[in-house]
């Protein structure tokens, strides 16, 4: 893209400090073969949760902060089309979030002519505790996996899921059909070695979700790439192109460590 200086740029992988509304803006047409979406969950807003064993407040910073119901969904909607502009008809988005958005994600999908392929629900067995022991202990994040165009042919590596190794994974029995629910821990230490964000994701989400619905060659874009997970996995998966988006400068340095040093963060890709 021209004028515009990316953070940090290796042969594959290319990461932009801005705003992803101005980006998308400016990346080609059709262009996108997949895009992992991580957006803010909006949840920010004074609650209390547990950590290390102590109440903390529910703050993961600003930026997820809500600017009211209609605001938050006007967000959303404006980072989902442009989504659907860069993406390749036969192309799919991934959009991850708990309750407080995924609601308005998935309405917003369809609105906007996608159709939805899975709602993958991503459990986490060492999700925090409940505090109030007055409802249920939240422990799962949602995925929604759409496709730009019904009638187009998606990319979907059946026999990879079917018949690869997760071995972290206690609900995926060999040479079975993956299911829609993934047990997947938090991130490991070692993936948050080089800094920390509110909202990493773990490397074992990521690399299973670019090996389900990527080749060689393919190009990933993630509009909001936190601390770089997204970026990183590409890179691990080998031969995928990636475009990573985040507006705040510290989780761009962040994510420019991560994959300077990506050959140690997680070791061989299985
Ligand atoms: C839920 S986090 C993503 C976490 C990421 N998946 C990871 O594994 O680290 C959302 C990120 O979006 C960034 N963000 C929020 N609004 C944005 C915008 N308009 N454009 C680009 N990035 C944005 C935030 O700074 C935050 O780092």
């Amino acid at each position: 893209m021209e004028n515009i200086v990316p953070y940090y740029q290796n042969e594959n992988t290319v990461l932009y400090n801005l705003d992803c509304l101005e980006l998308l803006a400016r990346i080609p047409e059709n262009s996108v073969d997949m895009i992992f979406a991580d957006p803010p969950y909006m949840l920010s807003n004074g609650g209390f949760t547990c950590q290390n064993g102590r109440m903390v407040s529910v703050n993961k910073g600003k930026w997820d902060q809500s600017k009211g119901f209609e605001n938050d969904g006007a967000f959303h909607n404006a980072w989902i089309e442009g989504c659907r502009r860069v993406l390749k008809p036969e192309g799919t988005i991934w959009v991850s979030g708990t309750y407080h958005s995924i609601y308005q994600c998935g309405y917003l999908l369809q609105k906007n002519n996608f159709h939805i392929l899975n709602d993958i629900v991503w459990f986490k067995p060492n999700a925090a505790p409940n505090l109030s022991c007055r409802f249920f202990t939240a422990s799962h994040e949602t995925l929604l996996w759409a496709k730009k165009e019904k009638k187009a042919k998606h990319t979907f590596n059946y026999h990879d899921m079917k018949n690869g190794l997760f071995p972290g994974d206690r609900l995926k029995k060999e040479n079975t059909q993956m299911r829609s629910v993934w047990y997947i821990p938090a991130p490991k230490n070692e993936e948050k070695k080089y800094g920390k964000h509110p909202a990493q994701k773990p490397l074992d989400l990521l690399l299973r979700i670019i090996k389900a619905s990527t080749n060689d060659g393919g190009l990933v874009l993630d509009p909001f790439n936190g601390s770089g997970t997204s970026a990183v996995a590409a890179a691990l998966t080998g031969k995928r192109r990636y475009i990573g988006i985040e507006i705040d400068g510290a989780f761009c340095e962040l994510t420019k460590k991560r994959l300077e040093k990506t050959a140690l963060l997680a070791g061989p890709v299985p």
